[in-house]
């Protein structure tokens, strides 16, 4: 049930192994396919072999032509033999470009899944300093520079080392080696001005691509806030800072250009000095010395085309692999990210939880809690136990820290040594987190839901779910007769690409996520709020089979949804402000009691009157 399509890619060795690496990613992966890289190198050993021989053609064509009575059935076959040449040449071509390039679209697909492996072992502190739109650009717009210098690269890389050594070696048999040797006079300052370009080249294009990831972040935003946008008339002014970021990219762009404009041109005009060279000394051994023809000239000069060619790719893949380099620095900072919320090694084999099972029980020790030093704690000396299969209510203004004690629950982030939070009398963090978090099922304040189908978005769990498991969940929830009343209803898809659903809907399929996960401790963070007052009470009702059996945290404003627990605490500026029973408290007077009062009021009058939600009063 859980869609794991799209696994199928069969593992080899060394794939398994590039997938535990996290460092010189780039040569591990050239070595393991170093046959098929060897393959194309010959492909295109091939095809440059077979290009020298047409200027040679050339060469003796025009000998020939320049002879008292040429034969000119022996040209017809020259021409001939071109023409099949180009056609081998063109398969040979294809073969390399299939086989090299092929090579880099392998690395790309592995990148992707490393790197979104890699994502999701990260802790909630990098998502809240990253923004979506970079993590976006680092594998679309990286990870697409890393594959054009594996791949095109590559190519390149072969291709002008083989087009170098035959044109040179062409050149040197046709001519003499002294003037062949000659016409690389020039190259010293060529691979001088080079290494100097691509350092640059490195430095512009990080910059260039650090620019993109804060302009795809900006776009991302407007676009999953684009509710907000419209509704508040800010599409001038969200056009006007996005122009901003726009501008910087295209700066960085610009100065990447430059350096770019610049430095093809100054290599190809550093080449030409070869050409020189040839043209002068190269006349004067035809017509001083007489030691070469003037087809052996003619052939001379196309294969200097065919040896600054080499050169001037040089310079482009220089630059095509300084901004792989840059985007491969980009990723590894990413690959170096720790999580900060992981397993404590040394405390693992002894904790011995009984096939994984929690039992349930919470215990809150002299807790104090800061997200950040800066801001200060959010949650002060919090002491309280909650047993097996109880049901607890967590209630208080806005802010008062009714999120972060779920937050800490689920270990998103941890507690280090300011009190303790226990469960099963553990230390939280010594419970391993694949056994914390599949003991808990957790429906979140923000009712995220998956673009995918209704089925896929309840039956999101760790286990395997049969489709009874689904519909009970679905049942218990009151969400059942929505989903039987749409039309494609369990294979509904929702989100982006189908059905939006109502808020409250939505927080309905939030709890059958939660629900049909069977886990003995549930969290309901705030997931009633979005649901009528009589929705809510059958939602209680059918929850009741569900939190008899478990020890239920619900988290809520309403008096109606936590009266019946066994345990309310009033949170207020992160400290335990009242705790009791629903009886208890209305004696006591206080919060409770006022908010009791104003929901009581409402009910009779109807609406007018303050929500006990909001900020204290
Ligand atoms: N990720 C975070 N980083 C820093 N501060 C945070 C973070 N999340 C929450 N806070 C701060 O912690 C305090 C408590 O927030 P929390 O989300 O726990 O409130 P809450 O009681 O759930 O409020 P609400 O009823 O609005 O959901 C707030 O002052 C909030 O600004
Ligand atoms: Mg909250």
């Amino acid at each position: 049930m859980n869609g794991n399509d799209g696994s199928k890619m069969k593992d080899s060795k060394w794939v398994r192994d590039f997938e535990k690496s996290n460092d010189k990613l780039v040569l591990r992966f050239l070595k393991a396919n170093g046959v098929r890289y060897l393959f194309g190198f010959l492909f295109f050993a091939a095809v440059n072999l077979l290009q020298v021989v047409t200027p040679r053609l050339t060469g003796d064509i025009i000998d020939e032509l320049y002879k008292q009575n040429p034969d000119l059935s022996l040209i017809a076959k020259f021409a001939i033999v071109i023409f099949a040449l180009s056609i081998v040449i063109m398969g040979l071509q294809f073969l390399g470009r299939l086989t090299v390039l092929g090579a880099g679209t392998l690395f790309d697909v592995l990148m992707r899944r490393k790197l979104f492996r890699k994502l999701l072992t990260l802790s909630m502190n990098f998502f809240h300093k990253k923004s979506i739109g970079d993590i976006m650009a680092l594998s679309v717009n990286d990870l697409n520079a890393v594959n054009r210098a594996i791949g095109h690269g590559a190519m390149m890389v072969s291709n002008t080392i083989i087009l170098a050594v035959v044109s040179i070696v062409a050149m040197g048999e046709t001519m003499s080696y002294k003037l062949t040797l000659m016409i690389f006079i020039p190259l010293p300052l060529l691979v001088f001005t080079m290494y100097k370009f691509g350092m640059v080249i490195n430095r512009k294009f990080r910059k260039v691509q650090d620019r993109f990831g804060e302009l795809s972040g900006k776009v991302q935003e407007n676009i999953a806030g684009i509710r907000v946008v419209k509704s508040f008339v800010r599409e001038e002014s969200e056009q006007k800072s996005f122009e901003k970021v726009n501008r910087a990219n295209y700066d960085a762009e610009v100065e990447m250009a430059l350096v770019n404009g610049l430095f093809m041109p100054l290599i190809s005009f550093i080449s030409s000095f070869c050409y020189l060279i040839l043209i002068y000394f190269g006349g004067r051994s035809v017509i001083v010395d007489q030691s070469i023809s003037i087809g052996d000239f003619v052939a001379a000069t196309s294969y200097i085309t065919l040896l600054i060619r080499p050169m001037q790719m040089l310079g482009r893949l220089l630059g095509m692999v300084q901004r792989g380099k840059a985007s491969m620095g980009r990723i590894y900072d990413l690959f170096e990210e720790k999580p900060d919320i992981v397993d404590h090694k040394f405390n693992q084999n002894d904790v011995d939880i009984k096939d994984n099972k929690l039992k349930g029980k919470i215990e809150f020790k002299k807790l104090n809690f800061a997200y950040n030093e800066k801001n200060g704690d959010v949650l002060k000396d919090i002491n309280l136990v909650i047993n097996p299969g109880e049901t607890v209510a967590f209630m208080g203004t806005v802010g008062s820290g009714k999120s972060t004690v779920s937050n800490l629950l689920i270990r998103l982030f941890d507690t280090p040594e300011r009190g303790q939070l226990l469960i099963d009398d553990m230390d939280i963090a010594d419970i391993p987190l694949k056994t914390l978090r599949g003991n808990i099922g957790y429906i979140p304040q923000d009712n995220f839901l998956f673009s995918d189908t209704i089925r896929y978005n309840i039956g999101f769990s760790p286990d395997e779910m049969n489709d009874e498991q689904i519909e009970e969940a679905a049942k218990t929830s009151d969400i059942y007769d929505t989903i039987m009343d749409l039309p494609d209803q369990w294979e509904t898809m929702l989100g982006e690409k189908g059905v939006n659903l109502s808020g409250g809907q939505k927080q309905r399929m939030c709890i059958a996520r939660a629900v049909a996960k069977n886990a003995p401790i549930m969290i309901f963070d705030d997931c009633l709020s979005a649901v009528d007052m009589e929705t809510e009470s059958r939602i209680l009702k059918s929850l009741k089979d569900v939190q008899s059996k478990r020890t239920c945290i619900i988290i809520a404003h309403r008096i109606s949804t936590v009266k019946d627990s066994d345990k309310i605490v009033v949170l207020h500026k992160g400290r335990v402000a009242e705790v009791g029973t629903h009886e208890e408290l209305l004696e006591k007077q206080g919060y409770y009691y006022k908010s009791y009062r104003i929901q009581l009021l409402e009910q009779q009058y109807g609406v007018g009157l303050k929500d006990a939600k909001g900020e204290k009063k």
